[in-house]
């Protein structure tokens, strides 16, 4: 096999998705931990700070290098190159999560055992679900009282819809594990007692299933009750079927504690047997494979001013296809332009350094002079093709935006706009009011505080907002190719006619029913949730 394959088998490229608090900082940092990434545990120090609020936000930000560089993550394990993707936790940043699962081969749920299936896992789920990917679940905290492991798998199967196959089986009391069963290695694992508070590995002793030694350490009661639970799993659960888990039908389930150690390292060594290498990648020229010579890759995330002394913009790439280098010539095909890839940045655990060579599957971060997009495509200049657009959010949330003082209007102009080619926000103009203002479309709230923020900070200018009453945006078509005008359509007045930054027209409602009036008496009229050459997610 040459070099490219070898390269792509080894490769596992995932994120991790929960909930608030579930344990997904925990857990990165322990698989750092356990691939020898960082000696100690407990040296992320953006915990905590991709929680609930805005002020946990700008925490982050005041310490950018370092909440960036954790957002993509590289290390080594037994012999393969893992790359962890973070998902930022608010339901408010949803578009910005669910970019990041278009990046990754598969994904990682965790779940807190005391309170099971929680609404942002829900949220982030379905996402998985859409793109049929592996998932894999880590229930969570197994330290603490929590509900039972058969509970567990029910709710799994009755919220998300997903059969769960449990892969290793807690043993002891709940609230006091102290071990778990190995399913397919048919070994029990116990954990000794450790005082080191998670920073070091656990250490642990392994017995097949049946060694009379396994009495001497947990009670004849406990021993009884595994017995019966991997009987009742083998009889009446679910049988493994590699294609389901594949698809993301069947997700295989590890239990364990990320802050005391319990179970990760059994979780990671299984995990980075079953997850998929580099899968192939859908475009307008075919499947692309990851074994194809050719180099190809997508953007999926933008982040300006990561380094605010320099106002600098990273443009992170996944590699689709062939191999990368450094300096080399590709073409960006949505400015079908020829560009050079220097200067590109990989993350390894705390540091960004500059690489020579990456593989499908990495993910690098390029220096953007603000050429890219989200979605677009960089591919070897022989072979020009685009990878399928990236889906869409309709905004739900609008808001007249403008500098409180007009001498910034330049800054303000550039920095509305930067931020929307990031893809933080919508940016719509309303014809005849200049570009003293703009109207701003979001998912969530939050996406306007942090809109305030960041234009405040990294590019002075302090603005005002001005919520709009409106709930709905429609991009608007009439059948017979005639341009849309606010005169041409029926009751334009009952909503705010807007143009985003391509010109399209767009009418921005209240409620459906507002809408409901305007298809009746538009009958020549087509509306569509998003732009018309963009898919709805
Ligand atoms: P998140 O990224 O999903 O938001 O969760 P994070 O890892 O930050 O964990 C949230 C809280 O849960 C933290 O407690 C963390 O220590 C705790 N935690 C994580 N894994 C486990 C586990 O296996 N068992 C138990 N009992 N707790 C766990 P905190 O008090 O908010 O922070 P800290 O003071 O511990 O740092």
């Amino acid at each position: 096999m040459g070099q490219l394959q070898d390269e792509i088998k080894r490769r596992r490229t995932f994120a991790i998705i929960s909930h608030p608090d579930a344990g997904k900082t925990t857990l990165t940092e322990k698989l750092l931990l356990y691939g020898g990434a960082i000696h100690l545990a407990g040296s992320i120090k953006s915990r905590k700070t991709q929680r609930h609020a805005v002020s946990d936000w700008m925490e982050i930000e005041k310490q950018r290098g370092i909440s960036v560089t954790s957002s993509v993550l590289q290390f080594d394990y037994a012999g393969c190159r893992i790359n962890i993707l973070d998902t930022p936790g608010h339901q408010d940043f949803s578009e910005d999560t669910y970019r990041t699962l278009m990046a990754v081969d598969s994904a990682v749920m965790v779940i807190d055992a005391a309170k099971g299936i929680e609404t942002q896992t829900k949220k982030l789920f379905k996402v998985c679900k859409q793109r049929n990917i592996p998932i894999f679940t880590f229930v969570n905290k197994l330290d603490r009282y929590g509900k039972a492991p058969l509970d567990l798998m029910d709710e799994i199967e009755n919220v998300l819809g997903i059969k769960a196959y449990p892969m290793n089986w807690p043993i002891g009391i709940d609230g006091r594990y102290q071990g778990v069963y190995n399913r397919r290695k048919k070994q029990i694992e116990l954990f000794s007692a450790d005082d080191s508070h998670g920073q070091k590995e656990r250490e642990s002793v392994i017995f097949a299933a049946q060694d009379e030694m396994v009495k001497n350490k947990i009670s004849e009661h406990e021993y009884n009750t595994l017995l019966e639970d991997i009987a009742l799993l083998d009889e009446a659960g679910e049988s493994w079927d590699d294609d389901k888990v594949a698809k993301g039908e069947l997700t295989p389930m590890f239990f364990g504690s990320a802050m005391t150690n319990f179970g990760v390292k059994n979780f990671l060594e299984e995990y980075l047997r079953l997850a998929p290498p580099p899968q192939p990648h859908i475009s307008d020229s075919g499947i692309i494979s990851p074994e194809d010579d050719k180099f190809s890759a997508f953007v999926f995330k933008i982040q300006a001013n990561m380094n605010p002394a320099h106002h600098d913009r990273l443009a992170f790439i996944r590699i689709c296809s062939g191999k990368f280098e450094r300096n080399m010539q590709v073409m960006h095909v949505q400015e079908n332009k020829q560009i050079k890839l220097s200067q590109p940045q990989q993350f390894l655990a705390q540091d960004r350094q500059i690489i020579d060579n990456a593989y499908p599957g990495d993910i690098v971060g390029l220096f953007d002079p603000g050429i890219f997009g989200i979605g677009d495509t960089i591919c070897d200049s022989n072979k020009k093709f685009r990878f399928a657009d990236f889906p869409v959010f309709p905004p739900e949330r609008f808001a007249r935006v403008e500098a409180k003082d007009t001498m910034k209007r330049k800054q303000f102009i550039k920095g509305i706009n930067q931020l929307t080619q990031e893809g933080a926000v919508q940016l719509f103009e309303q014809p005849g009011t200049g570009m003293e203002s703009y109207i701003v479309g979001t998912v969530g709230q939050l996406q306007f505080d942090v809109l305030k923020y960041r234009l405040e900070k990294e590019y002075n200018v302090d603005i005002v907002i001005t919520m709009q009453p409106f709930e709905v945006a429609r991009w608007l078509e009439f059948k017979n190719g005639l341009e849309v005008k606010p005169e041409s359509l029926n009751g334009a007045d009952r909503g705010m006619f807007v143009k985003d930054m391509k010109g399209r027209p767009v009418l921005l409602v209240n409620n459906e029913w507002a809408l409901g009036w305007i298809m009746d008496n538009n009958p020549e009229l087509i509306l569509h949730n998003v732009p018309p050459d963009k898919k709805e997610a």
